[in-house]
């Protein structure tokens, strides 16, 4: 899948693996979260535009940079809030936006019920967060809207992701690049992802 960027690192394999498993309590859920967050910054952050400036050591002068381009963090609420302060502790210039959507259980579709961003986010490198990606319902909404507001730039950043849900982005948004740690087996007849790690924003927030 072309649109597709998994990031494999033995450390976020091996985080996943304890969000995986149904007795992570809320709590370490939470904060395992929040360290993969900091390691997919890493990799998510790697294309990142620089520019070249000079910095006086204590000793020279010596060349050095620093990041050209603004980005944007748009967590989907509520799960992608568990990723948020992970990013945000790694690129601490970026704005943040937020994006109200949930599935109606029913239909699957994506119903919104907030949207605010920061103005002038088309010049920007725009980062939704949400860590599951299943039938893409509610990240094609998501770029959709953030399209429409001027946005050009965007990336998806998933933990895990459904072949159904990278399929459909690809097709309604070719231009965005998706990245996940891990591209599960399919959907179960609820929009589960299998095997996937449940309801993420209920095992964030304690919700089940
Ligand atoms: C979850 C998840 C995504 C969406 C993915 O949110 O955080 O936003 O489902 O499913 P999709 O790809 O089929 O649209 P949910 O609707 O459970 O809301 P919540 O984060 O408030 O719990
Ligand atoms: N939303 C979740 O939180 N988990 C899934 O498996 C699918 C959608």
């Amino acid at each position: 899948m072309k649109n597709l960027v998994i990031i494999d690192h033995p450390l976020v394999k091996r985080d996943l693996t304890i969000l995986r498993n149904k007795k992570t309590p809320s709590h370490l859920f939470r904060s395992v979260l929040h360290r993969m967050a900091r390691l997919m910054a890493y990799e998510v952050s790697r294309e990142l535009k620089t520019e070249k400036i000079r910095v006086m050591t204590p000793l020279e002068k010596t060349g050095g940079y620093v990041i050209k381009q603004p980005v944007v963090l748009v967590p989907i609420l509520r799960a992608g809030l568990g990723l948020l302060d992970g990013f945000n502790e790694i690129l601490p210039d970026a704005r943040v936006g937020h994006i109200g959507l949930y599935r109606n259980e029913k239909t699957l579709h994506p119903v919104d019920y907030y949207f605010k961003v920061p103005g002038s986010i088309d010049r920007a490198l725009v980062l939704v967060l949400d860590p599951m990606l299943a039938t893409g319902g509610s990240g094609i909404a998501a770029v959709a809207s953030l399209k429409e507001r001027g946005a050009r730039d965007i990336q998806f950043v998933s933990l895990v992701a459904a072949p159904e849900g990278v399929k459909k982005m690809h097709k309604a948004h070719p231009d965005i690049r998706i990245y996940a740690c891990s591209l599960d087996r399919g959907l179960n007849h609820r929009g589960y992802i299998l095997p996937g790690l449940g309801d993420a924003g209920d095992r964030i927030f304690g919700t089940e």
